[in-house]
């Protein structure tokens, strides 16, 4: 299937301001009970290929996990990750609406029905220059966000998660990854959406407080 061919299956297709606006990380609204295509989920994956990427090196690799089992068990880990992560932040850091999300994805992600997990050919040695360091992660983030936003143009909310990078090697050995060639960047879960198309603007800082002109302000 075409890109062009896919009609969204809601008769609400956001503009591009609404979608780089109102696309925020979807936890609870997750419909855990209705599957996600692979045709769907390829077309978005498709659209995320044209993203900029370091050289036009397209070291990135995508695995999608549907298969119930393979979830389960990156799901042990998410949540073992994820109880360490709330358990190490402090509480003023978060809301406790956030913190209620967080867990919540934490606790149901074996049922969100697609587990996209991006990685980047190679590993980053430890004393790695900055430059390395952004640009090893940095290629594989533009095409994340196509991703998501691709797949919230066709009715479907995503949550872009890094906690479980905690157990890599675990994860990588569950699913087969060879971990000394590539490294996992960030799994990203997919579904359907409940409660209608619509989302909230995702709150932010006035541009004001972080945007500085020639000079830099603090
Ligand atoms: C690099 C990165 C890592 C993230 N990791 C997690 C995560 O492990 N678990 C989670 O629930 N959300 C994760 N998030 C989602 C953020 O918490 C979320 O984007 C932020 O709170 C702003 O909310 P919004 O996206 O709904 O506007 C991550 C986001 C980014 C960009």
């Amino acid at each position: 299937m075409t890109a062009t061919a896919h009609t969204p299956d809601t008769a609400h297709t956001p503009d591009i301001d609404e979608l780089l606006t109102r696309t925020p990380t979807v936890r609870r609204r997750l419909d855990l009970s209705r599957p996600v295509s692979r045709p769907l989920l390829t077309q978005c994956l498709q659209l995320a290929l044209h993203a900029p990427n370091g050289g036009n090196r397209q070291n990135w690799r995508f695995l999608v996990i549907d298969d119930p089992e393979t979830k389960a068990g990156i799901a042990r880990y998410y949540k073992a990750a994820s109880d360490a992560y709330l358990s190490a932040t402090s509480q003023a850091a978060m809301s406790d609406k956030a913190v209620a999300g967080v867990r919540y994805l934490a606790d149901h992600l074996h049922e969100v029905p697609a587990l996209v997990l991006a990685c980047t050919r190679g590993r980053l040695p430890e004393d790695a220059s900055l430059a390395r360091q952004s640009g090893f992660f940095g290629a594989v983030y533009p095409a994340l966000w196509s991703f998501m936003l691709a797949a919230r143009s066709r009715g479907l909310g995503t949550a872009l998660t890094t906690v479980h990078l905690a157990h890599e090697r675990e994860v990588a050995a569950l699913v087969g990854i060879p971990a000394d060639e590539f490294t996992q960047v960030a799994l990203v879960a997919v579904g359907h959406v409940t409660g209608g198309p619509g989302f909230r603007r995702t709150p932010r800082r006035p541009l004001d407080e972080v945007l500085s002109w020639n000079r830099w302000r603090s």
